[in-house]
């Protein structure tokens, strides 16, 4: 049985108390929660060590937004990889769209920022997905595999293993436009299809597959209820604990 996960990207939103308070209240609605989904938080870099303390003892793990894309050294402005361990992140969001699109990221890039994260013990997960003309154009399949190629083809099954997929249409992200239950699925199904035929079916179907993009409570029932799709990738609904609670609690 894969893991079922339902993380929060904060992105550049709360103040370092505003965040602790986040975490803290995530992290105490999560004791009540029984149905083995897995939760994790995304804070900015800032907020990390004290996030980490807030969230000691409970189930909620704690994740990066982004890496570096070299060990250590002359590089003004980046955080390491080895930084966010010691900061007390099990995970980092690799690949997110607002990463590609407006800081260049690009799928040769995260193939080292994958390869570093992993070589640090942190787990990834790594963001898919394609815009609205690669959509409209018909192309989202030819996206996302080429996305899915260019970057996790390089790693080995067992890399794999820590390794969480997040299909986030770039449309849907933060435009209140979910994609629907049957469109998410059917990149799903794809994604799980084209991991097998690179890793075999067995990799391919232990493989976590996130949604992302404007998932809220009131439409993640039925986007979890696909049987591709593995929980999500939280942004708008994750900085309100309510709310992400109760989209965990939608399995
Ligand atoms: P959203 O963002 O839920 O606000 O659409 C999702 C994401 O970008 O991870």
């Amino acid at each position: 049985m894969r893991k079922k996960i339902v993380a929060g990207n904060w992105k550049m939103n709360t103040t370092v108390s505003e965040g602790v308070a986040l975490a803290k209240a995530v992290a105490e609605k999560a004791e009540g929660l029984n149905n083995g989904v897995g939760l994790i938080v995304a804070p900015p870099f800032t907020h990390l060590v004290s996030v980490a303390e807030a969230l000691k003892g409970s189930k909620v793990g704690l994740s990066a937004q982004n890496c570096a894309d070299h060990e250590k050294g002359a590089y003004t402005g980046e955080v390491a990889v080895n930084m966010l361990v010691d900061a007390g992140c099990a995970w980092t969001i690799l690949g997110h769209s607002e990463r590609r699109q407006y800081y260049g990221e690009t799928d040769e890039k995260l193939v080292v920022k994958v390869r570093l994260a992993l070589d640090a013990g942190l787990g990834v997960i790594l963001c898919v997905g394609e815009n609205l003309d690669e959509r409209e154009a018909g192309r989202h399949f030819d996206v996302v595999k080429a996305q899915v190629e260019n970057v996790l083809f390089n790693f080995s099954a067992e890399d794999m293993k820590k390794i969480v997929i997040a299909y986030e249409p770039v449309w849907a992200i933060g435009t209140g436009k979910t994609a629907t239950a049957a469109q998410a699925e059917e990149i799903h199904a794809f994604i799980r299809e084209t991991l097998a035929a690179k890793f075999g079916k067995e990799l391919a179907e232990e493989t976590t597959i996130l949604y992302g993009g404007s998932c809220k409570p009131s439409n993640a029932k039925e986007l979890f209820a696909e049987k591709d799709i593995d929980g999500g990738l939280i942004g708008g609904a994750s900085l309100k604990a309510d709310d992400f609670i109760a989209i965990a609690e939608a399995f």
